[in-house]
């Protein structure tokens, strides 16, 4: 067949596996059907154990990657640059007409670098969202990325506002929703109860789910140790279920005193952590990501962070940022065990939609061009 597009769509880490599954299948659909478009799955290997890749590859019906580059733990420069090494090579063995890549992590930035040098043109999912914060790797990533992409697929009218203040011409921004709803959605019918569920005696509403991964949080011992003794006490007795990220497993190992209702258990695959977090009276995290969900799912959320990415979570959605001055913790909860959360409301475009929209657009821009 004639007048073939390829698409390389990069996955590298945990939350990129989520955004990618909806698109895929769209573009499975649109193959299906005759369309021009075909795609290369890239897997980086920035995550390679099962509990953080494999497993959603598997209950998200994401295909076998066609390539994994298999780069592994590293510094930030290590991982960034074999990734741009590897992927630069794969690149000039067999070119594609588009990077596609999502989010803000290591493998984002790095695939970007290495497709824009080569002329390959990006497309950046979750384009054009800030924290301001220069201390995260992400933020980084956000801000190189986006220096060099070609079309911007955003979640919000925050992130358009930011690339328009940033002089990205209007028709490179292309407001589409958010693809990680489009999961989240998709999936809500098939949300499972973990095997510890009963075990741990938790009721829908009756506990709280913890997630705790980045460095300025988990890094050190001590601000760490009285995180978790805040924690334990704002929640009242009740179960916080935390599914321990590996880099947070390095430093909770030194901590001795961890509060009895804090129920440590492993990283959860997509299903049930979502399930866990549908049910649960709060949410407690660092994440951006579940910030997301929290608010589609109207599940009150609390991140322990001084600035987000996603301020519509918290202006438009359920969650509030309590910065990460632990005394903080018991007013907000308290404030919750009185009933006196705020309700919060979707954003615009998070529908389910959005892998359609994306693949409507792709299919525009690259089969137009002769
Ligand atoms: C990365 C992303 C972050 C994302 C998070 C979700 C960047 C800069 N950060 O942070 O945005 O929210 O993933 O998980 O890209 N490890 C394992 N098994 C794995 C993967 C990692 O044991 O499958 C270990 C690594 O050896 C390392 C630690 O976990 O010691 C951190 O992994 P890394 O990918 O470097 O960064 P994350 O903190 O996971």
């Amino acid at each position: 067949m004639k007048n073939l597009k390829f698409i390389d769509i990069i996955a590298g880490a945990r939350p990129n596996f989520m955004k990618i599954a909806p698109i895929i299948r769209v573009l499975e659909v649109h193959k299906a059907r005759g369309g021009h478009l075909r795609y290369r799955l890239v897997h980086t290997g920035q995550h390679y154990d099962a509990c953080m890749s494999g497993n959603f590859f598997v209950q998200l019906g994401i295909p076998e990657p066609d390539v994994n580059l298999e780069v592994g733990s590293g510094t930030q420069a290590e991982q960034t640059a074999a990734i741009m090494v590897r992927y630069e090579k794969l690149l000039l063995e067999q070119r594609s007409d588009l990077c596609l890549v999502v989010g803000d992590v290591t493998s984002t930035m790095a695939c970007s670098i290495a497709a824009q040098k080569l002329c390959v043109p990006v497309a950046h999912v979750e384009g054009g969202i800030r924290s301001g914060d220069w201390t995260m790797p992400e933020e980084i990533n956000r801000m190189v990325t986006d220096a060099i992409t070609n079309y911007f697929f955003t979640t919000s009218v925050v992130a358009n506002d930011n690339l328009r203040r940033a002089g990205v011409a209007e028709e490179r921004i292309h407001f589409v929703g958010n693809t990680m709803i489009d999961t989240l959605l998709m999936n809500l019918d098939r949300l499972c109860p973990p095997g510890f569920w009963s075990e741990l005696a938790l009721e829908p509403g009756g506990y709280f789910v913890v997630t705790l991964h980045r460095p300025g949080n988990v890094d050190g011992f001590a601000g760490f140790a009285r995180l978790l003794t805040a924690i334990g006490e704002a929640t009242r007795g009740l179960p916080a279920v935390f599914p321990v990220h590996p880099r947070t497993a390095k430093t909770l190992g030194e901590v001795v005193d961890v509060p009895s209702n804090i129920r440590l258990v492993e990283p959860q695959p997509y299903l049930e952590f979502n399930y866990l977090v549908k049910n649960a009276k709060a949410v407690i995290t660092d994440s951006g990501g579940i910030t997301e969900e929290t608010t589609v799912l109207g599940v009150p959320c609390i991140t322990l962070r001084d600035s987000t990415e996603r301020p519509e979570t918290v202006t438009i959605g359920t969650n509030e940022l309590l910065g990460t001055d632990s005394s903080k913790l018991k007013p907000a909860l308290d404030r919750l065990f009185a009933g006196e959360w705020k309700k919060g409301s979707i954003p615009d475009k998070w529908d389910g939609k959005t892998g359609e929209r994306i693949v409507e657009i792709l299919e525009r821009l690259l089969t137009s061009v002769p």
